[in-house]
């Protein structure tokens, strides 16, 4: 008896060492979001013994999480909902039920997932999805990109540009009572780095008549240039996404050849040669005061070309928006930027928005000072968190009134 008591106190010190995680001050909810990280981060510590093992990839074992979480279409009084296919990519697609013939607002929403996991049908997403259809009497397109390991760039992006360009010809928008002025993109973290090239892409293509309206970036991944930015550095091991979840993230993206995400992890995979590009990405000039702190700006000295010979995706504008000239910048949609404090992409975001008001673009910055990454999709499941439905509620507000 006394034996078991024991080994019951023992592994509840263990579980609570393994779980405890001191976290920010400000941040709300902490013990849920402790358990929501460790049961990711068990996710992770899997997917690693997995490939020690080599029996799978790690990202085959963090795809786990979306094949948990998988829903099959299901329409209710609101909302029809339908998986089908636009341009052979396939989407999962919400129309309102509404009886008035007025024309509908829509929105083309891009999910996450690093590129390489995630799916529209995945709880939280279809959730998200059918709200907004239900709040906006809007049309969603929610698109199901193919993803890495098995696809790299720009195969990702390709399938978004292909779904929204076929979504957005005149005869698609007249089939789904779309309104062609009031189309928004949008897309969380690798989504939001989605909907952001394929804003600026669709400006700019001559064959697409029909323009957006708004672009939502929510915590959008923006460049791949320098990752040691301040919020890198700070965030490295904040609850969902650490710095080195989302460098592997960012070299899957390219390849699964691990040596691209060793010298991303060192940040010398850009050689000086390339060293003018930098001043798109410069966060000295870029970001606020109070966000540099006192951490000191320089670029990477660093010979090595062999990377970007072999990738030379990594100094492509639709995997980094971020590296868009002023020019291409100018005439991009209205846009709403959600940044989070203790994010390693804080500063993607904030980088972002001063390029673009500096071109002249509208942008709304919405910063939350006080959470991680993620937290937008967190108010299902057994932990949810009061801070993502004030954001989903916030989001869905802004886009009511603007779009
Ligand atoms: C970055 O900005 C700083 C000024 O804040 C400047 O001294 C430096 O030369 C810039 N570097 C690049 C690569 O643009």
């Amino acid at each position: 008896m006394a034996m078991k008591s024991l080994c019951f106190v023992l592994l509840s010190v263990l579980v609570a060492y393994y779980v405890y995680k001191p976290l920010p001050d400000n941040m709300e909810e902490k013990w849920k979001i402790m358990l929501i990280d460790a049961t990711f981060r068990s996710l992770g510590h899997l997917g690693n013994l997995a490939e020690m093992f080599g029996v799978k990839h790690y990202m085959d074992v963090m795809m786990l999480l979306t094949y948990a979480e998988h829903t099959e279409p299901t329409s209710d009084d609101h909302v029809t909902v339908t998986d089908t296919l636009f341009s052979d990519v396939p989407v999962r697609l919400y129309i309102p039920k509404g009886k008035s013939n007025a024309l509908k607002r829509a929105i083309i929403y891009i999910h996450g997932g690093g590129w390489c996991v995630g799916s529209a049908a995945m709880k939280p997403y279809d959730h998200l999805s059918k709200q907004s259809a239900h709040t906006l009497n809007a049309v969603i397109v929610s698109i199901n990109y193919r993803l890495a390991p098995k696809y790299h760039f720009p195969n990702q992006f390709d399938d978004v540009y292909n779904a929204a360009k076929f979504f957005l010809q005149e005869k698609v928008l007249e089939k789904y009572s779309v309104d062609p002025n009031r189309i928004a993109a949008s897309g969380d973290s690798a989504g939001g780095n989605l909907a952001a090239a394929l804003a600026q892409m669709l400006l700019h293509d001559p064959e697409v008549k029909v323009k957006l309206k708004i672009q939502v970036l929510v915590y959008p991944v923006l460049q791949g240039l320098d990752l040691n930015t301040p919020s890198y550095k700070e965030n490295a091991y904040m609850p969902l996404l650490s710095r080195t979840l989302m460098v592997r993230f960012w070299s899957e993206y390219y390849t699964t050849d691990r040596s691209l995400f060793e010298a991303m992890m060192s940040n010398t995979h850009i050689s000086s040669q390339d060293a003018h590009l930098y001043k798109y990405v410069n966060w000295s000039t870029l970001l606020p005061g109070d966000l540099k702190k006192n951490h000191v700006y320089k670029i990477p000295d660093n010979q090595n070309t062999a990377f970007v010979k072999k990738y030379p995706g990594l100094l492509d504008v639709r995997a980094s928006p971020l590296l868009a000239e002023d020019e291409k910048l100018a005439g991009l949609p209205l846009a709403y930027v959600i940044t989070c404090m203790y994010d390693v992409l804080r500063d993607d975001g904030f980088m972002y928005v001063s390029r673009l008001r500096k071109a002249g673009v509208h942008v709304v910055h919405e910063h939350y000072d006080n959470t991680f990454h993620g937290v937008l999709l967190m108010n299902s499941g057994p932990f949810p968190l009061s801070l993502a439905d004030r954001m989903v509620d916030k989001y869905l507000n802004w886009l009511d009134t603007n779009l």
